[in-house]
């Protein structure tokens, strides 16, 4: 039988901390149901014995959660601000490596930490495999609450994703909330970003506006996990 999703978001996980994580490490945890299974490993590698002397960095209060229940040690970005490897799952892989993030809404501490990385694993399963970015869902922002209608009308005046729409992210009725206590206008496109280096630094110029989604040349590697077995993508 094929493995399930899961089955294969596991496989990435667990195979990252086994080729990319040594004792002695400052180790980045990204958020998601993949990355959760990296930090599962690294668990595992600790108790075990087999990893020691790990400081991790968790990018969002649910990894820091679970990395906690795991006794795995946690430091932050101020005393440790030059991580050997940062781990995570991303929502969208181009052919040139660069990622969608933050639709599980953690995107401002992922790229806080994972720009800090000497090196920057991604582990994904080969749906996130896209020829364009932005195609396969919302490309998300995070904004200040202050004036969010504000922000979200700027955003779609931008002459680098005219065209697309916008929308408030929901929380049942109520504005989704992100762990910096600010708010994500999720971007959607009928065809892909075309110049996402050019949106990045449109979006980004405007006050107000925390952080977007576009994670582009970070990865240093992606690890995919498809029906034909797990392979590994270098820029
Ligand atoms: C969290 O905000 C995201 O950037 C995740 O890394 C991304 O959504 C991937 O999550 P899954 O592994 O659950 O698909």
């Amino acid at each position: 039988v094929a493995p399930s999703v899961d089955e294969l978001k596991k496989l990435t996980g667990y195979k990252a901390v086994d080729d990319y994580v040594k004792s002695g490490m400052v180790v980045g945890l990204g958020t998601g149901s993949t990355a959760a299974f990296a930090v599962e490993r690294l668990g595992q590698k600790l108790s075990s014995g087999e990893l020691s002397d790990i400081v991790a960095i968790p990018t969002s209060i649910r990894t820091k959660e679970q990395a906690e229940s795991l006794g795995i040690p946690l430091v932050q970005l101020d005393t440790h601000p030059v991580l050997d490897v940062a781990i995570d799952g991303a929502d969208e892989v181009d052919p040139d490596l660069n990622l969608v993030k933050g639709r599980g809404g953690a995107l401002l501490r992922e790229k806080m930490v994972e720009v800090q990385a000497k090196k920057f694993i991604v582990i994904v399963d080969e749906s996130k495999l896209v020829d364009g970015l932005g195609i396969s869902g919302a490309m998300p922002v995070e904004v200040t609450p202050f004036c969010y209608q504000f922000n979200l009308d700027r955003l779609l005046n931008l002459p680098s994703i005219k065209g697309c729409t916008a929308k408030l992210r929901m929380d049942a009725d109520k504005p989704y909330v992100t762990d910096n206590d600010n708010y994500i206008v999720d971007l959607f496109f009928d065809t892909p970003i075309k110049d996402a280096a050019l949106a990045a630094s449109e979006i980004r110029s405007l006050v107000g506006i925390v952080e977007h989604g576009l994670f582009l040349g970070m990865s240093s590697a992606v690890i995919i996990a498809g029906k034909d077995g797990v392979y590994v993508k270098e820029p």
